[in-house]
């Protein structure tokens, strides 16, 4: 191992470096540390990025889900179709309106949701579409634009692993894809601003946005502050000047984190591609991805072992490992049990939840890190090969 010497690889490490840190240490010499003209900039910043009308930073993905959907009136008994391999965070924010969240089933190579499943799922109560672009990788957007077309939904796209992705050449964010578009900045996102979120939309919608994000308040134009006046029932889900300074550092440096991203992802897939035990992740011609995890999948047929067993043994090698997602969300307990699921609902979901292992992949993993990984993947392959 070129004489590193490697011990082992985590399954991630933030790329926090001096930037950020003087970013934030400006912040809080300053005397301003919640929301303010730190903030504001991050938002113009992501805007330009991106090419958004608009872009609203807010506390975390969790709660620009939940904004989104409350900006879109969606209220009890609309229903929603969204995919079970998620987070369970897309699906509690149809929960927090009332809304009912209906599952499709996947696409068996991109894991994400399907528009033919979704199709199947569409009754006079659906309002919305909520897909996810997992892995970062963006899903089938003009035909699930075909299908809210036709049956006149809106789209939230839960683009919580996908900063940085686009589809058609157009980045995820930029108008035209869905009605909102909902990032994450959690630690291990694209870029990370420690927790956070930002919504992207057409301006009108992110100013209704705005206002349900602090309280529901609106101030007078100026004069007066305290004078305020809350003209809806709103949340406090506000971004801080904290979070904006270390989001300015890592946008600034995105195109590169992006692209140490892309290598680590191609040299896994040219490494795996030949062992047929393994099944690689695709990338459509529509797609440019964030490249956010490397969502390899066993061939459980060609081994003798489960994803499970492999997942530990890996673990036992060196390797951080971790799985998106297992169980699928309706498998969790609370979902069964309020959904009335069960197991054999979405076979290829639960295919795709049983199959799947996301190696480490993080912009300062180094080439060595990388070898390690791939030759202890092949070390337990010929030990639980058939
Ligand atoms: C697909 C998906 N949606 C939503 C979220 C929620 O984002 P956050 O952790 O910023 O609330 C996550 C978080 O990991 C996610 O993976």
């Amino acid at each position: 191992m070129g004489g590193l010497n490697i011990k082992g690889v985590p399954f991630f490490k933030p790329s926090i470096r001096d930037e950020e840190i003087e970013g934030v240490t400006e912040v809080l010499k300053s005397g301003w540390l919640t929301k303010g003209k730190v903030t504001e900039e991050f938002e113009k910043e992501c805007m330009k990025f991106l090419s958004a009308s608009a872009c609203l930073a807010v506390s975390s993905g969790t709660a620009g889900l939940h904004l989104a959907l409350l900006g879109l009136g969606l209220r009890p008994g609309d229903e929603v179709i969204t995919t079970s391999l998620t987070h369970v965070a897309t699906v509690q924010s149809i929960l927090y309106v009332g809304a009912k969240p209906v599952f499709a089933d996947i696409e068996p190579e991109t894991m994400n949701i399907s528009p033919d499943e979704v199709l199947k799922k569409v009754t006079p109560k659906t309002k919305a579409i909520l897909p996810v672009h997992f892995a970062g990788h963006p899903c089938d957007m003009d035909a699930l634009r075909e299908i809210a077309q036709k049956y006149g939904l809106s789209i939230v796209e839960d683009a919580a692993h996908a900063f940085g992705a686009s589809y058609k050449g157009k980045p995820l964010g930029s108008n035209g894809f869905g009605d909102i578009t909902v990032f994450s900045f959690y630690p291990n996102k694209p870029i990370t601003t420690g927790e956070g979120g930002l919504i992207c939309g057409e301006k009108e919608r992110i100013d209704k946005i705005r206002v349900l994000s602090h309280h529901g308040i609106v101030y007078p134009s100026r004069g007066r502050l305290w004078r305020y006046d809350a003209v809806e029932l709103g949340y406090k889900y506000n971004f801080t000047d904290i979070q904006a300074a270390i989001g300015l550092a890592q946008l600034r440096k995105s195109e590169k984190l992006l692209l140490r991203r892309k290598r680590i992802f191609e040299r896994y897939n040219e490494a795996f591609k030949h062992e047929e035990a393994l099944i690689t992740p695709v990338i459509k011609d529509y797609a440019s991805p964030s490249y956010y995890i490397y969502p390899l999948r066993l061939n459980l047929r060609a081994l003798k072992c489960s994803r499970d067993e492999f997942a530990f043994a890996l673990e036992q090698e060196g390797v951080g490992i971790s799985v998106h997602y297992s169980p699928p969300v309706h498998l969790h307990s609370y979902y069964r049990r309020t959904l009335g699921l069960r197991e054999g609902d979405l076979p290829v979901t639960e295919e795709a939840s049983r199959s799947e292992l996301s190696l480490p992949l993080y912009p300062d993993m180094r080439d060595e890190e990388i070898d390690f990984v791939v030759e202890r993947v092949f070390k337990l392959i010929k030990s639980f090969k058939r």
